[in-house]
């Protein structure tokens, strides 16, 4: 099994995490080979983490593609970079692991899938939820919950962090996020994707930047449902404001729900529960790691399935159509909470020229 090299466009705070704690913890699969970051004290970073020996350095991506040779480009810049970024490794044959949202909205998905498509290339999103533990076990145990008819989500969680790279702050600001519900809420939406396992046919959202961000022109905290095409219902509750779970057993950050005509799963931070209705018995599973999901360390199981998919010419399980969906639902949700009307799917199909992906 070949090693696969990997070239790294962003050494902010997730590039550094997954330099660090992914791909070196999987040193026999992948082996970064060149590092891009235009802010010289990141790239700094880089190389002192990295080393000088065997990885070479850029401030300029499109170079660092020119002159390196690599198999995987690693795509960890802000938002609105995605897309211009993706289509050009794609055209000089790289494999893509692509951070989430794909692209800022549904036609820079849609681009970004053509050319894939061209490319014969395999592209992964960093939806990384779908590779969770307890998404495997909600997943199973869906099965057992009849019909399914609710789907709920909350998280509820300290504001974004500081961005101090050649982007400062950039998740503040639409035009180079998307928007809360687009940068962060596509995870939720992806999920609700996955379990509805159907075509979203219509968005309500209602939101306010009010408490945490007065002075631009994001969301803070929103409420969003989506009703699905199979009469699933999926309601999103997004706080931006709340105090960190800190270790404190009573709070939780992330919740994920299914009710279905037969049980109900519950999925509280790291703890899973499952109720029959039938019989009123509950089960309890407990997530292995401490954090629970929808932290990093998911990004591991990720990159394996992404390295098999490379190997086998396989599509991953977060892939183009997982990543294009939850942007054209997030999208949705966004102009929902803009202009405080419903908004269909196909509307916002029509106005991308982008269809959802069967
Ligand atoms: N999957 C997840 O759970 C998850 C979590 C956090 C962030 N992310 C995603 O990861 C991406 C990066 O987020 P982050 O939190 O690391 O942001 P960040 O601001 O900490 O890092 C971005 C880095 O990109 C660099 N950069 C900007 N423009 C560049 C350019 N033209 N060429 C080279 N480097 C450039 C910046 O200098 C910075 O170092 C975003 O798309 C974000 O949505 C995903």
């Amino acid at each position: 099994m070949a090693t696969i090299r990997v070239g790294l466009i962003g050494f902010g705070m997730m590039g550094r995490m997954q330099a660090e704690g992914c791909f070196r913890a999987l040193g026999d699969r992948f082996r970064i080979v060149c590092v891009c970051d235009d802010y010289p004290s990141h790239l700094e970073e880089a190389r002192a983490l990295l080393g000088t020996g065997m990885v070479a350095y850029y401030s300029d991506w499109r170079r660092m593609l020119e002159d390196c040779e690599f198999d995987l480009a690693a795509i960890v810049t802000p938002d609105h970079l995605h897309e211009e970024m993706a289509l050009e490794c794609l055209r000089k044959g790289r494999h893509l692991r692509l951070e989430k949202p794909m692209a800022l909205d549904p036609a820079g998905c849609r681009r970004i899938a053509e050319e894939a498509k061209r490319s014969g290339k395999v592209v992964q999103i960093g939806l990384e939820l779908r590779y969770a533990e307890l998404t495997d076990i909600m997943r199973e145990a869906a099965k057992g919950t009849g019909r399914t008819k609710m789907l709920w989500c909350s998280e509820f969680r300290h504001p974004f962090l500081a961005k101090p790279g050649s982007v400062p702050d950039w998740n503040l600001r639409r035009k180079y996020s998307g928007g809360t519900l687009v940068e962060k809420c596509c995870h939720h939406f992806d999920l609700f994707n996955l379990f509805a396992g159907a075509r979203p046919i219509s968005v309500y959202a209602s939101g306010d930047g009010e408490t945490e961000y007065p002075h631009t022109n994001i969301l803070d905290n929103a409420f969003a449902t989506v009703e699905y095409g199979n009469g699933i219902r999926a309601n999103l509750s997004l706080c931006m404001f709340a105090p960190r779970k800190a270790k404190q057993e009573h709070l939780t950050e992330l919740a994920f729900g299914i009710l279905g005509s037969a049980g109900r799963i519950e999925m509280r931070d790291d703890k899973l529960f499952v109720w029959d209705r039938p019989t009123g018995s509950e089960r309890r599973f407990a997530h292995q790691r401490e954090d629970g999901i929808g932290h990093n360390d998911e990004i591991t199981p990720s990159l394996l399935d992404l390295a098999a998919c490379i190997e086998e010419g396989r599509t991953p399980q977060a892939d183009i159509r997982a990543g294009f969906n939850s942007v054209l639902v997030s999208w949705a949700a966004e102009l929902s909470a803009a202009e405080k009307r419903v908004v269909t799917i196909e509307e916002v199909e029509r106005r991308f020229d982008a269809p959802w992906m069967e």
